[in-house]
């Protein structure tokens, strides 16, 4: 639940509601915008010159099925926070039961267009389900740490996701702990074991508390303040806070901003605009606009004045799937793009706060254009592509790899972004010619010209069984003072086509058993013989893809490793 800046307001807790509500466009008198003052390139391409991010929150829906919506994201923004995928109630809405569909699908959009993703949100009072609500403090702390090693622990070694909000509106308005069930349920303590399970999930990854009203300097942002600064006098890993920026033109801008982001700055930690709209009461005309633009750009200005300010993500860029109408009655066009897709003075005072020239010259170049792709260990229905890489002014942030079936004609597609000069394409059929191309992209989204093209034929196919395709490392660690360990897997698959459905099975040394469940798997033992087989969310392993698993054991004495893995029968290589 969120509660305005002012006044009562509907609640809501539904999700996708949301995007079937707006699916309707608002209807806006039509206003005639000047045209942008130099928009020259895009939103992030100033940003990145001058350091900052700027992001925009992605619908599920409108990523998967708009390619207007698509065109925006990938060219504006070099950030993206999940709206609702990463939300409790869609990763894991019955216990034990994740569901990373909606999380991959924007994780992997980012990955494409060279966006760092935010993930948000870990522990809220809100779109969290019931069956979490209802815990005992005991079973309720264990969920959580559970949802957080889990959700976590999935993008811990992905390179675009770099941050999470940890812990969510978990003040009231006077500066007070929300009564919220984790509060009543567990205590003020749950704020600080949260942190601490996702800084063990992830050594890397930035960790913060998110809040809304707090922009300014009031009640409710000095509370947060005092609390970041005794978590961190005790040790807990809290490296930011976002302030969500819900705004609205007829409360003002909030006061002393700028004050209020130097002083959560002076306490160490990275501090970031995360949800920002600046809603009008409807209907919208050029007066409104104009004064929503004074704010866009006030907010983008401050961050840019503080060096500890990351960036500033927008609460979606267009009004077509804003969150706003459905939650403040009469309330609306908050965003920088309409309803269909035209930019409004917001975007252009955005885009001149970020390019005022006080910065560096935007990189506006692109890499140099890679090689022709060269094939190797092609079979009946893989092969490996490397190529000459490209050069950048600044550094080539990826590649796209486009494939087309046949010796001619076809159409290019995408089917790979890899971020250095090779990939490996699998799920090929066997004798057939395919075409790739590559180019390059730097982190400001400058994309090269596209490479001259390569022909390969994939093999007859029919062989015997090929070398062996998976590869497990696998740690052991013993526990002090106990007969117990704890056993490590990362499980590769080094073939050249996917993996689906795996089992893995090996012999454990006697005397070794494991202590179920495990994790990131399920396992079971049976004399020394113990096999995995994978959730749902790690059962395809693309060539190259690999999965962390594993669980705790007893042992009587001895802990030796087992020596021969095999998934379907063929021995693994073991390092
Ligand atoms: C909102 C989404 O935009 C809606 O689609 C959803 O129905 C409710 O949540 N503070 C937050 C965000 O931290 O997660 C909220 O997002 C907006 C307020």
């Amino acid at each position: 639940m969120i509660i305005p800046a002012r006044g009562a307001r509907p609640e809501r807790t539904a999700v996708l509601a949301v995007v079937a509500a707006l699916a309707v466009p608002l209807v806006v008198a039509p206003i005639v915008a000047a045209p942008p003052a130099a928009a020259d390139a895009p939103l992030r391409v100033h940003a990145a010159a001058r350091g900052k991010f700027i992001g925009y929150a992605a619908g599920t829906s409108p990523l998967a099925n708009e390619a207007a919506y698509r065109s925006v994201a990938a060219s504006e923004f070099n950030q993206v926070t999940a709206e609702n995928a990463m939300k409790w109630e869609s990763t894991e809405p019955s216990d034990g039961n994740y569901t990373f569909s909606g999380a991959d699908q924007v994780v992997a959009f980012a990955t494409a267009n060279n966006q760092q993703v935010h993930g948000h949100t870990l522990v809220w009072h809100s779109q969290t389900p019931g069956w979490v609500q209802g815990l005992s403090a005991s079973a309720m702390r264990t969920a959580m740490q559970d949802h957080i090693a889990t959700v976590v622990g999935r993008y811990a070694n992905n390179a675009s996701l770099v941050s999470w909000d940890v812990v969510n509106e978990v003040f009231e308005e006077n500066g007070n702990l929300r009564s919220s069930f984790w509060y009543n349920t567990l205590g003020s303590s749950y704020i600080a074991d949260a942190f601490r399970y996702a800084r063990a999930a992830d050594s890397n990854a930035r960790l913060c508390i998110n809040d809304y009203n707090v922009e300014g300097i009031n009640a409710k942002s000095t509370a947060m303040y005092n609390l970041v600064r005794q978590l961190r006098a005790d040790g807990v890993p809290v490296d930011c806070v976002g302030f969500q920026g819900h705004l609205a033109i007829q409360y003002g801008f909030p006061s002393q901003f700028r004050e209020n982001l130097d002083r959560f700055a002076a306490l160490g930690v990275q501090v970031r605009i995360t949800e920002l709209d600046i809603r009008m009461q409807m209907p919208r005309d050029s007066t409104k606009d104009a004064t929503q633009a004074t704010y866009y750009r006030n907010v983008v200005q401050g961050c840019l004045a503080v060096t500890a300010c990351a960036g500033v993500t927008i609460w979606g860029f267009t009004d077509k799937y804003s969150w706003v109408p459905d939650v403040f009655s009469g309330e609306g066009a908050a965003l920088p793009w309409d309803a269909n897709y035209s930019t409004k003075p917001a975007y252009t005072a955005i885009h001149d706060a970020l390019d005022d020239g006080s910065g560096p010259a935007p990189d506006t170049t692109p890499p140099t254009t890679p090689g022709t792709p060269a094939a190797s260990g092609v079979t009946s229905s893989g092969l490996s592509l490397s190529w000459t890489a490209s050069s950048d002014a600044v550094g080539v942030a990826g590649y796209d790899v486009l494939r087309a079936t046949g010796a001619s004609g076809g159409s290019f597609a995408v089917v790979g972004t890899p971020s250095s000069a090779s990939f490996v394409d699998s799920g090929l059929a066997a004798s057939t010619t395919y075409r790739y191309q590559v180019r390059a992209r730097d982190a400001a989204g400058n994309v090269s010209s596209l490479s001259s093209v390569a022909s390969v034929t994939t093999t007859a196919g029919g062989g015997g069984p090929g070398p062996s395709s998976c590869r497990v490392a696998y740690t052991i660690s013993p526990w002090g003072g106990s007969p117990g360990f704890t056993a490590g897997l990362v499980l590769t698959n080094t073939g050249t086509s996917s993996l689906s459905g795996w089992t893995l099975a090996f012999s454990l040394p006697s005397g070794q058993a494991i202590t179920p469940p495990g994790w990131s798997a399920t396992w079971s033992q049976s004399g020394q013989a113990v096999t995995a087989t994978p959730l749902s969310w790690n059962s395809t392993l693309a060539p190259g893809g690999s999965t962390t698993i594993g669980f705790n054991g007893t042992h009587t004495g001895g802990t030796s490793e087992p020596t021969t893995f095999t998934v379907g029968g063929s021995s693994c290589t073991v390092v």
